[in-house]
């Protein structure tokens, strides 16, 4: 899988592509590959903003420098790309991420990612270079570089071999081999701490009864979350 993310801070993902599932899914082939706005800007002095029509706070990220890098990597042709490709807009107006969305972005080829900054990015962008957009969450981040992370994250943590253990994504938090249940409790050595003891059943060497139990207890967090 490619994922290629469009920011005006490429540097903000050193950190990101650095951490151990990532560089497994890198070193598995996978890529994900960062573009600059500002390095195909058509406007002078690396501008890629502007104040928003109608007046208000801030700055808008402009559709023809997002046009203009869209094309510098993809060529010229918008339909053309949008055919081949899945291009997402992050935007807390954007379709929630949930464990399906991942799911389904992990068995695309292709994810492209574009962040906004200041107030946003010019919405002709969502309409017009554009065939999806994702939210992490119904909060407002100063843009959308820690949200393309969290998309990233958690797709390509689904791409088999990622995490070096093939079932520990499988059986996580609201996959459906947990029918969407929040994850069972985890506990590890030691067995009791100040008197906090480990459940009984996870020390009892029974497989099946620790699957009984980790399945009741993903069901019931289920429950309470409504
Ligand atoms: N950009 C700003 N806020 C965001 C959010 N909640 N999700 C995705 N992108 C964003």
């Amino acid at each position: 899988m490619r994922i290629d993310v469009f920011t005006l801070f490429p540097e903000w993902f050193d950190w990101f592509l650095g951490q151990r599932h990532v560089r497994n899914a890198l070193g598995l082939g996978h890529d994900v590959r960062l573009f600059n706005y500002r390095d195909t800007t058509p406007l002078g002095h690396g501008q890629v903003d502007d104040s928003p029509y109608g007046g208000g706070a801030g700055m808008v990220i402009r559709v023809d420098v997002v046009d203009a890098a869209l094309q510098a990597v993809y060529g010229p042709d918008t339909a053309a790309m949008l055919a081949a490709r899945r291009v997402a807009v992050l935007s807390p107006s954007g379709r929630p991420l949930d464990d399906s969305v991942a799911e389904e972005l992990a068995g695309l080829d292709e994810l492209t990612l574009l962040c906004g900054r200041y107030e946003g990015i010019d919405d002709r962008v969502r309409e017009h270079l554009s065939n999806d957009s994702l939210s992490i969450g119904p909060y407002v981040l100063s843009g959308g570089e820690l949200a393309a992370m969290v998309v990233a994250d958690t797709v390509l943590r689904k791409l088999p071999g990622a995490l070096g253990h093939e079932s520990s994504a499988l059986e996580e938090s609201f996959s459906t081999a947990l029918e969407g249940a929040a994850e069972y409790p985890h506990y590890t050595r030691p067995a009791c701490h100040r008197g906090w003891d480990v459940p009984d059943v996870l020390l009892s060497g029974h497989h099946q009864q620790v699957r009984d139990w980790r399945r009741s207890l993903a069901a019931r967090r289920r429950e309470e979350q409504g």
